[in-house]
């Protein structure tokens, strides 16, 4: 959920934590500000409701605030509405501490009514400022910051990641987490806390990633890093192997149109290293083959379109596997006493790696003795850290809220593991096998060229953005997918939009469909193309408008009943909704763009989502 940033250096702090906070925006954008130290103004917080750049007028781009230390923050709003005043840094009652926080802090109403006791003040609604007004208090008796802020994590319960800045160090910041994301980068001459890469990539590539429970001390000579007893911890530093152009529009109007167009090299990068000579390899994964002989039943957690990879996976890792998989939704998973045991293979996937739900429910798996194999996109990710086995997708940084370039990458991922386990397991025929990993290679080609002609999708959402409900219908991989299309859709356009089985309308949905009703009729599958066929002169019969999406050797029979069709090339019938969703993707990006919605930014949503 929200960004936060440190920087401690010799250059004027303001405009590089504008920057950076700029880059996390996605993160949370409902409101921001800054704390800078100054040898002559002390501490000076400016902060605001709304975006970024309302703070970044209100500060002349960071001109008015004079100091080379300083903390920014961008929120997602958990405890008390987006206002100036629960915008974050929160301030201590003498104005000597400024704290920003990401993450919730369980107990706070405890700790607030305790310091209420003792005459504490409080100006905001946030469990935020609880922990400012904490510090102080510890800080007045042992004088000590590091020393102040152990204290203050021993007494706190839930999520966080500080950053902490005083009048009296005047070019020290701490940092402290716990179940959120917290990097370090080490720059020339200045250092940073950030809770993304992005952050501070355009000034340096050398981070290492803090660990639950770390503190660190950060000056411009140096980042000191600590246990929870204060005890120094010696941390590896990694070099990020992309470059700031990754992380920015290059171009495209919204980074979601970039991401999209992006998504032929993100899978060639995917899938590339893990083929050789005609077989999956994947050097990363410690399963044994006799581990894998014995596992009983998989389960996939996650959340969003990652938990929808999990629906199309079950469809294809069944047939592969000869095993059940069951797909649970991450925050359900901890509270309904899953049946996992040491024969149970656990696939957790997430593009951030930092989903609280996903990663809680992961703990819950490993606690019961399943394994756990973790897909994620970014490198260091507290789930990539704490997995058995990690497979990263490799797609780069993913800047839009709606994912579109990582779900596809965790598809094709997905499926490159289904083989493997498959082949382990002999389910999978050598002809199966070897057609399955051709189809996959030629998945980023044949993806490409349906990118290369998007004028029918703009002219359909042109004809289709004033609907205000929308139904995608489908069976099989077709409704898997459907759920994602829908998810996009109602993400980004808010229009209400519905992903239903197609056997399913007739026992009540179906009610709902009435003349000019919206229907995106998925007919890919192509196992099932006839019956998806049927469903659609179903809601024809009703007045249903249908569009519809099928695989290009079907397209003119299709044309027979739908009202448009869009077509994507032919391919397997488990890889087709890798082709498919390309242009549910764009059919959401252009009806958002109609209908004047903040694309990258939708209302209520972040990218990261570390609240439960
Ligand atoms: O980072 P994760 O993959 O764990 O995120 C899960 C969901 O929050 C995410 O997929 C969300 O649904 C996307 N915004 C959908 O576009």
């Amino acid at each position: 959920m929200c960004g936060i940033i440190g920087y401690s250096g010799r250059e004027q702090a303001a405009p590089i934590l504008l920057d950076g906070l700029e880059r996390m925006e996605y993160r949370g954008y409902d409101s921001a500000g800054v704390a800078i130290r100054s040898e002559t103004k002390g501490l000076q917080v400016k902060k605001s409701k709304g975006r970024l750049k309302v703070l970044s007028d209100m500060i002349h781009g960071g001109a008015d605030l004079e100091g080379t230390l300083g903390i920014g923050h961008t929120r997602w709003a958990t405890h008390g509405e987006p206002s100036d005043v629960n915008a974050h840094p929160h301030v201590s009652e003498s104005g000597n501490i400024a704290l920003v926080h990401n993450g919730i802090i369980e107990n706070y109403m405890e700790i607030k009514e305790h310091l209420i006791k003792l005459g504490v003040k409080f100006t905001s609604d946030t469990d935020s400022e609880v922990v400012a007004q904490l510090l102080e208090f510890h800080y007045r008796e042992c004088h000590n910051m590091l020393e102040a802020v152990g204290r203050v994590l021993r007494r706190i319960e839930g999520s966080y990641a500080f950053g902490i800045i005083c009048s009296d160090y005047p070019d020290a910041l701490i940092a402290a987490r716990k179940d959120s994301p917290l990097i370090l980068g080490y720059g020339k001459g200045c250092n940073f806390i950030a809770s993304d890469v992005t952050a501070v990539i355009k000034y340096t590539r050398e981070v290492a990633y803090m660990d639950d429970g770390e503190i660190a001390m950060v000056t411009p000579e140096g980042i000191d890093v600590f246990d929870s007893e204060l005890v120094p911890v010696e941390k590896a530093h990694r070099t990020v192997d992309w470059d700031v152009s990754a992380a920015e529009k290059g171009g495209y109007p919204h980074f979601m149109l970039k991401e999209i167009m992006e998504q032929p090299d993100a899978i060639r990068r995917t899938v590339s290293p893990r083929i050789r000579e005609g077989r999956v390899v994947l050097d990363d994964v410690k399963l044994t083959p006799e581990y894998v002989k014995n596992i009983s039943r998989i389960f996939v957690i996650a959340c969003g379109s990652s938990y929808h990879v999990g629906m199309v996976s079950k469809y294809n890792w069944e047939k592969l596997l000869r095993r059940p998989v069951e797909v649970v939704l991450a925050s359900e998973f901890r509270y309904c006493d899953p049946l996992v045991d040491e024969h149970s293979l656990v696939v957790v996937i997430s593009q951030s790696g930092e989903t609280l739900d996903t990663m809680a429910a992961m703990r819950e798996a490993k606690r019961r003795g399943g394994r756990t194999l973790a897909i994620v996109n970014v490198v260091g990710s507290s789930i990539a850290r704490e997995a058995d086995d990690v497979l990263y997708t490799w797609a780069g940084p993913e800047i839009a809220v709606a994912t579109t370039k990582a779900y596809s990458t965790q598809l094709v991922l997905m499926d490159l593991v289904g083989l493997y386990l498959g082949d382990l397991l002999g389910t999978v025929s050598a002809e199966g096998y070897a057609a399955i990993v051709e189809g996959i290679q030629r998945l980023p080609e044949q993806m490409s060229a349906s990118l290369k002609d998007t004028e029918d999708i703009k002219y359909f959402a042109s004809r289709y953005f004033n609907h205000d409900s929308i139904f995608f219908i489908g069976r099989n991989l077709d409704y898997a997918m459907g759920m994602e299309g829908s998810l996009k859709l109602k993400e980004i356009s808010y229009i209400h939009s519905e992903a239903y089985a197609s056997g399913e309308l007739k026992h009540g949905t179906i009610s709902l469909i009435e003349p000019g009703t919206l229907v995106v009729a998925l007919g890919s599958y192509m196992p099932l193309f006839d019956k998806a066929m049927s469903n659609v002169v179903e809601v024809k019969a009703r007045g249903a408008e249908v569009m519809a999406l099928t695989a290009a050797s079907r397209r003119e029979k299709m044309a027979k009943t739908a009202d448009s069709v869009i077509a994507v090339p032919d391919t397997l019938a488990m890889l087709q909704p890798s082709l498919g969703v390309v242009p549910l993707q764009l059919f959401a990006y252009y009806v958002a763009l109609q209908r004047g919605c903040d694309i990258d930014k939708p209302r209520n949503l972040a990218k990261s989502v570390t609240v439960e």
